[in-house]
This record gives C-alpha cells, sequence and structure tokens, in this order.
C-alpha cells in the first residue's frame, strides 16, 4: 500500500500534527512507532492523552472536513506513517478496504460516545439507549396529536419488547387510535425505498439494521432531549443517515421522519461492505460526513469546559464561522445568521436570565447587531478571546491539579 501514498519519518519528540492548525490536507496511518495524542481540552472522564501505535490512524477527521485539527499528536519513538490526502481517501479503500472500513467504523463509535458525553454534561441526563424507551418516545407523540408517530413507536416498542412492563398500555394505545398493533411489514430485499411525507423511516431506541441513501426528498433527524423533541438536522439528497446502529449494533440515536416525499436506497450490514470497495465516492461522502459531526461534537464539548459565560459565546461564534469555512484572519468580517437569542439558546442559556451576556458580548467594538442577526467585524480579534479563555480553564486546572497534589 505505501508505493501509492507519501511515507513520511518522524524522530521521537517530533509534533506531527497541532491542535487547532488550519487547512489540514493530510491524515495518517501509522507502519511503525508509537505517538501520543494531546487535547487542550479534557471533560471529565476522558483520558488524558491515548497512545497510537502501528495501524492506527489520526487526523482523519479535519483532513476530511476541511477544518481545523482537534488534537496534537507527537511522536514517542522514531516513527514512520503513510500520509493519506484528504482526496485520496477512494484510493484508500481500493488499496486497502479493512484499512478504511476500520476507519469508518471507529469514527461512528466515537460520534456516539461524544453525542452522550455531551448530552451527559449539557442536560445532566443519563443516556439510555435501549428499546424499552421506545414506550416513551411514542408516548410522547401520543400527547402530542401525532398519532401516525405514535403508532409507528408503539408498534416498535411490541416488537422489540414482546415482554415488557408496558405491552398492555402500547396496546390500548393502538387500539384507541384504531391502529394495527404490526407495522406493515418493509420488503428488506428490496434497497429501493419510498416514503411519503410524515412517515418514519425508523424511531430513536429502535434497532436498526440499514442505513439509508436520500436520493430525492428530505428527512428530519430529531432526538428527545429532557422530554422534549430536539431537532438536530434536516437532511437532503445525497446525504446519508442511519450509518451509526448499522456500524456499532447499537439502538438508533434519533429518529427519522420524511420531511418531503422521499426516495432512498437502504443498504444492510451484507452489502455496505461490497458498497464501499464499488462505489468509493459513497463511502468518501460517508467519512466526510462522519468527520464533519465529529469536528463539531468535538467543538461543542470543548466550549462545555469554558468555565465563563462571555468566552462560551466567543467560542459558539468561532465554532460557527469555522464551520461555514470562513477564513479567519485580521479585520475578516462574518454574518451570522443568528441573532442574540438563538445563540443564547445555542449554548444552554436562558434567554432573559442570561442576556446580559449577550450585552457584554456586544460592549466590544468588533461585535455588533444589525437588524436582528450577529455580525463580527474581526474575526482574528474573536480568535484572540476564545484563545485566552481557553488559556485560562488550562491554567485553572493545572493550578487544581497542583493543589491537589
Ligand atoms: P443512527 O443512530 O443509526 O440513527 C439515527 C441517525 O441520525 C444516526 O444514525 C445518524 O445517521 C443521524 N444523526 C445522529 N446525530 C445527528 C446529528 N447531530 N446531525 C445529523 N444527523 C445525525
Amino acid at each position: 500500500m505505501s508505493g501509492v501514498f507519501q511515507m513520511a519519518n518522524y524522530n521521537g519528540g517530533s509534533y506531527v500534527v497541532i491542535e487547532g492548525k488550519r487547512e489540514a490536507q493530510n491524515f495518517f496511518i501509522i507502519m511503525k512507532g508509537k505517538l501520543r495524542t494531546q487535547k487542550e481540552m479534557q471533560y471529565a472522564g476522558e483520558e488524558a492523552s491515548q497512545v497510537l501505535g502501528p495501524g492506527d490512524f489520526f487526523g482523519v477527521e479535519s483532513a476530511m472536513s476541511g477544518h481545523s485539527r482537534i488534537e496534537t499528536v507527537v511522536a514517542l519513538s522514531e516513527c514512520s506513517l503513510i500520509v493519506v490526502n484528504h482526496d485520496q481517501f477512494g484510493l484508500l479503500i481500493q488499496k486497502n478496504t479493512p484499512v478504511a472500513m476500520k476507519i469508518i467504523r471507529s469514527f461512528s463509535v466515537k460520534l456516539r460516545s461524544f453525542d452522550n458525553t455531551i448530552t451527559r454534561l449539557s442536560f445532566r441526563n443519563a443516556v439510555e439507549e435501549d428499546p424499552q424507551h421506545l414506550f416513551e418516545v411514542a408516548e410522547f407523540w401520543f400527547n402530542q396529536k401525532r398519532f401516525n408517530h405514535a403508532a409507528y413507536g408503539f408498534q416498535k416498542y411490541l416488537q422489540w419488547c414482546p415482554t415488557g412492563e408496558k405491552v398492555s398500555q402500547a396496546k390500548m394505545r393502538l387500539q384507541s387510535m384504531n391502529k394495527p398493533m404490526v407495522a406493515p411489514a418493509v420488503p428488506e430485499s428490496n434497497i429501493n425505498r419510498t416514503f411519503k411525507e410524515d412517515e418514519m423511516v425508523f424511531a430513536e431506541n429502535e434497532p436498526g439494521r440499514e442505513l439509508y441513501i436520500i436520493q430525492s426528498g428530505r428527512v428530519k433527524i430529531t432526538k428527545m432531549v429532557n422530554g422534549q423533541e430536539v431537532m438536530l438536522a434536516v437532511l437532503q439528497p445525497g446525504d446519508i443517515f442511519g450509518e451509526m446502529a448499522l456500524l456499532d449494533n447499537k439502538p438508533r440515536s434519533a429518529s427519522a421522519i420524511i420531511a418531503e416525499d422521499a426516495t432512498m436506497l437502504a443498504i444492510n450490514k451484507t452489502n455496505f461492505e461490497g458498497m464501499v470497495k464499488a462505489q468509493p465516492q459513497l463511502a468518501t461522502r460517508l467519512i466526510t460526513i462522519l468527520s464533519e459531526r465529529i469536528w463539531m461534537a468535538y467543538r461543542q464539548l470543548s466550549n462545555l469546559m469554558i468555565s465563563d459565560p462571555l468566552g462560551r459565546l466567543f467560542d459558539t461564534l468561532l465554532t460557527l464561522a469555522e464551520k461555514n469555512h470562513v477564513k479567519i484572519g485580521p479585520k475578516a468580517s462574518h454574518n451570522f445568521d443568528i441573532g442574540g437569542k438563538d445563540l443564547l439558546k445555542m449554548v444552554g442559556f436562558d434567554e432573559k436570565k442570561d442576556e446580559r451576556y449577550l450585552m457584554d458580548l456586544l460592549k466590544n467594538r468588533w461585535m455588533r447587531l444589525d437588524e436582528g442577526k450577529l455580525i463580527c467585524l474581526d474575526l482574528q480579534e474573536l480568535e484572540k478571546q476564545v484563545a485566552f479563555h481557553k488559556k485560562k480553564v488550562s491554567m485553572d486546572r493545572k493550578r487544581e491539579k497542583a493543589a491537589a497534589r
């Protein structure tokens, strides 16, 4: 494999990638030697650093999403690395399908663990992925009078938890809505699927064996958080979803509901690997989507570690600008598509009680509110503020550690 890709050798102590560095083009697969990862912001429960060895890879999220590096990696000994450019992922699949598959699989595991930590830290509730919870999701929809969704949820509860505690309640609900006890069977052998608006593709907590590639129409991805349904994304043709349950054998992490009549390809485990090999561009798209989501989840997590509320607002704005691939530089400006209240909500602050932080934000002459939308007139200043607040967190942490010794 090394013949078609570039190789690079590093001495012990060299920095191969540095957190925060932009325009990362390459990712690395370790052939020989050991390296250590480091992150500026750590959350409770996360390993401070990890040691990587032959067969491991790093730098994929940033190279494939075109965003800044999310970790620093230092060589611990002399090492040899395979350097893969972001546009060579297809080639990597052709030359070494197992490595490409390992990357895709590990990404979906990583994403789920990030998602769970974010939910745990920001909403302080445990994340439980268990078909038993299908009942609660269905009950929420029932109370909202969304009877098609509720019926789907109760039917799936009965299917996956036939001896569950709520079986008789679920049956009563279905009867009261005049719906059958069993959902219509989907012909799994047919990979072409059509869905009508408002139909469910799957519900949160339902075991799943397929991923979907949207060919036409739109799909909403929603999740229950603290008894409320939160919209995670609206997906369009070309988008892929449902890969997480397929890749790590866990129930669905969110629900998929049709927002506009849709046609899709449904890929199951058996034909997934075949598809990856036969259509490297699809797998490249999948890894790009996963990289994008991991990058965003990491930034959300590190935002939660910033103790100063104003620092969190600055950091959220910088993440939004970077997400849109806006060039950060002196006097570079960016018009955000959100207002002050949206920003407070994104950080999990209260619109009224925490409004003063918004006022503090707007005291900076390079921040402005125009027709209800936020504008930053100097992204480099914004970046400096974020760096200052992050530095403060890591210094406080060091001090705490020293005091504990
Ligand atoms: P899976 O867990 O199988 O089922 C729900 C799907 O929603 C999940 O796979 C992802 O494909 C998708 N998904 C989960 N979280 C997000 C998110 N934050 N943005 C977009 N899609 C998501």
